[in-house]
């Protein structure tokens, strides 16, 4: 038995969260047993980096992070991720490697190359079998995220930070067209769910 790997991306406020716990219930409704998790996070090292990644009085180098993202990234392939799809279980994902592309690829200016050289070290040939790739312009994510949260150390980046990091999920869009699949999140999240009902549909059969 293998579960199918899913993972959520978007910048902050783009409504990952909102639709990754309706997923997982769809999936559930369909009898399969599902794990939902998150990044960085998802094992106990992976929340102790978050907490450092996250915490608003933190100056990292964006290589730092970049590697940080990694290694916990490594723990939760190891620890959490494959463990649960050998055993059949589908793996929802709140960001996964695309975001590092973005946020330090994209955002702060890590080389291409040098996220591709860690993604190939620490994944093989792993890659999520679905990724929901939410576009929102950034004035939109903010004021979404700001309605619900205090802003992270991301949060707090500038509009042209944003706008760098989605044009870098385009351009990851773009080179894994099968992989990834665009939603235009400034739908209403009705609309968005009939999408993700579509594409979930095809994916259960
Ligand atoms: P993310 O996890 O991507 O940061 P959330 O799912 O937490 O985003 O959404 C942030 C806020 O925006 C929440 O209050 C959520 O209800 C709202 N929201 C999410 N998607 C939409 C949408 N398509 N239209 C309007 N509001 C939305
Ligand atoms: P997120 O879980 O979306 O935070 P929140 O619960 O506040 O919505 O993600 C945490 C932050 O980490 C987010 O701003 C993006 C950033 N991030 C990176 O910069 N690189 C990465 O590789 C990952 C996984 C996340």
């Amino acid at each position: 038995m293998v579960g199918k790997f899913i993972t959520l991306e978007g910048i902050d406020g783009a409504g990952k969260s909102t639709h990754l716990a309706w997923m997982a219930e769809f999936l559930r409704d369909h009898r399969l047993e599902v794990r939902t998790t998150r990044e960085p996070g998802g094992t106990e090292l992976g929340e102790a980096l978050r907490r450092l990644l996250l915490d608003r009085t933190q100056q990292l180098h964006p290589e730092t992070e970049a590697l940080l993202m990694f290694a916990a990234r490594r723990e939760h392939l190891d620890k959490v991720i494959l463990p649960a799809l050998a055993s059949g279980v589908w793996v929802l994902c709140d960001r996964f490697t695309d975001a590092t592309f973005a946020y330090q690829g994209g955002g702060s200016g890590v080389p291409w190359s040098r996220v591709e050289t860690l993604e190939h070290w620490v994944q093989g040939s792993v890659q999520p079998d679905l990724t929901v790739y939410f576009d929102v312009p950034p004035d939109i994510g903010r004021e979404r995220s700001e309605r619900v949260r205090a802003p992270d150390r991301f949060e707090k980046e500038e509009d042209a930070f944003f706008a760098r990091v989605r044009a870098a999920y385009v351009q990851r869009v773009r080179e894994s067209p099968t992989r990834m699949y665009r939603v235009d999140a400034t739908l209403s999240i009705e609309e968005i769910r009939k999408q993700l009902e579509k594409l979930l549909a095809k994916l259960v059969m």
